[in-house]
């Protein structure tokens, strides 16, 4: 098998081809032959230096990807060589083949092609078990998402949109931004120019956001909490702007809000399988009917690794984008 290798840390000219012994299945596991791996931000952050994967993880890069099941280890109920599937994953999807525990192994959705399947796990698990299984957003809410035309906004915008909730969103350009009213956000913010505190308050008559669903952490911190709702839920799952924030706890008293965070990557293998379990029985049934859709910026070959990652430095990119083998 070649799997993409960080040798050191720093850009993208770090990012190696290796050849390595082909996998075998352990108990409980199976191996996936891979179509296409999805890239995300904590690639870029893993790549540098700051983002080591979690204790006993592979050192090859990706932690989505989608492909055909090449082996079946004891013990595997349900999956059998030749099945495709998508899969969470925390480390190993940047190869030709990849080791995953079944039950982080989920079904191709209806309608979705092989290699377009590689964008949905991560945006999947994230958005449902962070605004649904934990903040709870209900139909008749308001859901606040930072970076809506990203891999993680633009599922989000979809998947609120589809179970009844009022989207709002911030974007940096005017395409993003009519992108991302294209996908169901009713409005689309300017981050650059406008204050999307204001304009939350303004949009909702002053009541703000049910809930948040933050990429920037520190930056965006307290004017988070101040777009929030009474009983809002401010969730915390990026850190673009920052490790170290200060809020003024007594406006969170006032609101009897909630600031929650979470990492999918380092949480343990029987959650991740939970959550796949809830993504394939609430989330997939919606993608298979085209209410919530992968949004793909392009692929890129996985020779061409280096492309990818400078791709989506560049933020040029609009939902996910995905490395072929
Ligand atoms: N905690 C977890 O389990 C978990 C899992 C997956 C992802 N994440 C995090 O979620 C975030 C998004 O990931 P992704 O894969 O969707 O990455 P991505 O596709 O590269 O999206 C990054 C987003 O950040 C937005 N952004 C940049 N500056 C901003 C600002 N000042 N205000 C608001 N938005 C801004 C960009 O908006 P423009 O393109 O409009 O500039 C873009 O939409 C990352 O921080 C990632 O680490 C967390």
């Amino acid at each position: 098998m070649r799997a993409v290798f960080a040798d050191g840390a720093g850009g993208p000219e770090v990012l190696v081809v290796r050849d390595l012994p082909d996998p075998s299945p352990g108990p409980g596991e199976v191996v996936l032959e891979v179509a296409a791996a999805g890239l995300n931000r904590a690639d870029l952050l893993q790549r540098q230096g700051f983002y080591p994967p979690p204790p006993g993880a592979s050192d090859v890069l990706g932690m989505e990807c989608s492909g055909t099941v090449a082996a079946v280890g004891e013990g595997v109920d349900g999956w059998s060589v030749g099945d495709q599937a998508c899969a969470l994953l925390s480390a190993g999807a940047y190869a030709t083949h990849v080791t995953v525990p079944a039950g982080q192994l989920m079904p191709v959705p209806t309608g979705v092609g092989l290699v377009e399947a590689a964008a949905l796990p991560e945006v999947a698990c994230t958005v449902w078990s962070n605004v649904f299984m934990l903040a709870h957003l209900a139909a008749d809410e308001v859901l606040l998402v930072h970076g809506g035309a990203g891999g993680i906004g633009s599922f989000a915008i979809q998947l609120a949109s589809a179970a009844g909730a009022r989207v709002l969103t911030t974007a940096g350009t005017a395409d993003k931004r009519a992108f991302c009213e294209s996908l169901g956000a009713e409005r689309a913010i300017d981050y650059h120019d406008e204050d999307f505190v204001a304009v939350v308050k303004e949009v909702t008559d002053g009541r703000g956001a049910d809930v948040v669903l933050d990429n920037m952490g520190a930056s965006y911190l307290q004017r988070n909490v101040d777009a929030l709702a009474t009983e809002g839920r401010l969730v915390v799952i990026g850190m673009q702007g920052g490790t170290k924030g200060e809020i003024d706890l007594s406006t969170l008293l006032r609101k009897r809000g909630a600031v929650l965070a979470t990492t999918l990557r380092a949480r343990p293998a029987e959650e991740k399988a939970a959550i796949c379990a809830s993504v394939v029985e609430h989330v997939w049934p919606l993608v298979a009917d085209g209410a919530v859709r992968p949004i793909v910026e392009g692929t890129v070959p996985l020779d061409d690794v280096r492309r990818a990652h400078e791709l989506m430095e560049s933020g040029s990119h609009t939902g996910k984008i995905l490395l072929t083998v």
